[in-house]
């Protein structure tokens, strides 16, 4: 029988995206449903109960969302963050979870310079700023997202420095990055640190001000990552003390109206997260997921699932 797949997402993928996903469904003789900018988590839960996969962006695929499912054997986070996706539900419905690793990272590794340059040249104001060139980027987390940007600030001729206790060092030196051993040598060190941590138990509110107080005169935190892997009090404080301090985020916190009626000078948030939000990001991370989909079910290839 063929196999039904759902396409759920409260911020669309580009029209593109969804037109090659709409294809190779076609060959692979699966229908293909979507659940376009929703509001109503209900309307997610409504959608699910027949279906045989579910592809995803941020939408949160909840327990009620498991529990209203009767033929559900996969869920495909298109993206790399999977914290949207309660995992040991799906474990306990015998749903297989996936991500597609890599497919948007350099569309959040272009935003990274896009939030850099825009506290850098203040905000485009006419006021005097700063260039990127020869300023010391840190990298907290090198995973695929720090990859793309390392890559990307050899081009505007800055020194990459990385944290990440689970990549080699020789890989990170390969890559022409130097790696830091101390956390908190990575802030003291650097004018930019550039936030790439996946939000788990471990990573909430890990930039704290501990390690935010110890960042140099001028220097900037972009978090292009999650909201709660920066601790919000501690940001606020790190506002009030610091005169000098600047952030600009791609996930704004909580407190964002609070900093943006005070300090606005000194940051800058994206109106919605938009990391992944380009044509390409959504086409290489939709064709994945639906091909991840169909490997899934014609060879039992589980190369990419989470909740092993
Ligand atoms: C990811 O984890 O891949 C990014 O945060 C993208 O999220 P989005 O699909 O909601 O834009």
């Amino acid at each position: 029988m063929s196999k039904k797949v759902l396409v759920a997402t409260f911020k669309p993928f580009a029209k593109e995206a969804v037109e090659n996903i709409s294809k190779i469904c076609e060959e692979a003789g699966y229908e293909l449903v979507l659940l376009e900018s929703y509001t109503d988590p209900q309307d997610l839960i409504k959608s699910v109960a027949d279906v045989d996969a579910l592809i995803v962006r941020s939408d949160e695929v909840t327990p009620e969302v498991f529990d209203a499912t009767k033929n559900l054997k996969i869920v495909v986070r298109a993206g790399a963050g999977f914290d949207n996706v309660n995992l040991p539900s799906a474990t306990e419905h015998g749903v297989v979870v996936m991500n597609t690793p890599g497919q948007n990272a350099n569309a959040v590794a272009e935003l990274v310079f896009g939030l850099m340059l825009n506290l850098a040249r203040r905000h485009y104001t006419g006021k005097p700023g700063t260039e990127l060139r020869g300023k010391k980027l840190g990298l907290h987390a090198y995973g695929n997202v720090g990859v793309a940007v390392n890559a990307i600030a050899k081009g505007f001729g800055m020194e990459v420095y990385a944290f990440d206790p689970y990549i080699s060092k020789e890989k990170m030196e390969a890559d022409g990055v130097t790696p830091v051993d101390a956390v908190d040598a990575l802030y003291e060190t650097c004018d930019y640190i550039s936030l790439h941590l996946p939000k788990m138990k471990e990573t909430i509110g890990l930039a704290n001000y501990e390690l935010m107080s110890k960042m140099k005169k001028g220097a900037a935190i972009i978090n292009t990552a999650r909201e709660d892997v920066i601790d919000e009090p501690s940001l606020l404080k790190m506002f009030a003390e610091r005169e000098d301090f600047l952030f600009a985020a791609d996930v704004a916190p909580k407190c964002k109206d609070e900093i943006t009626g005070k300090y606005d000078l000194r940051s800058f948030f994206t109106k919605k997260k938009m990391g992944a939000q380009t044509a390409e990001a959504n086409i290489n991370a939709g064709i994945a997921a639906i091909k991840q989909i169909i490997g899934f079910f014609e060879k039992g290839d589980t190369t990419f699932q989470v909740n092993k």
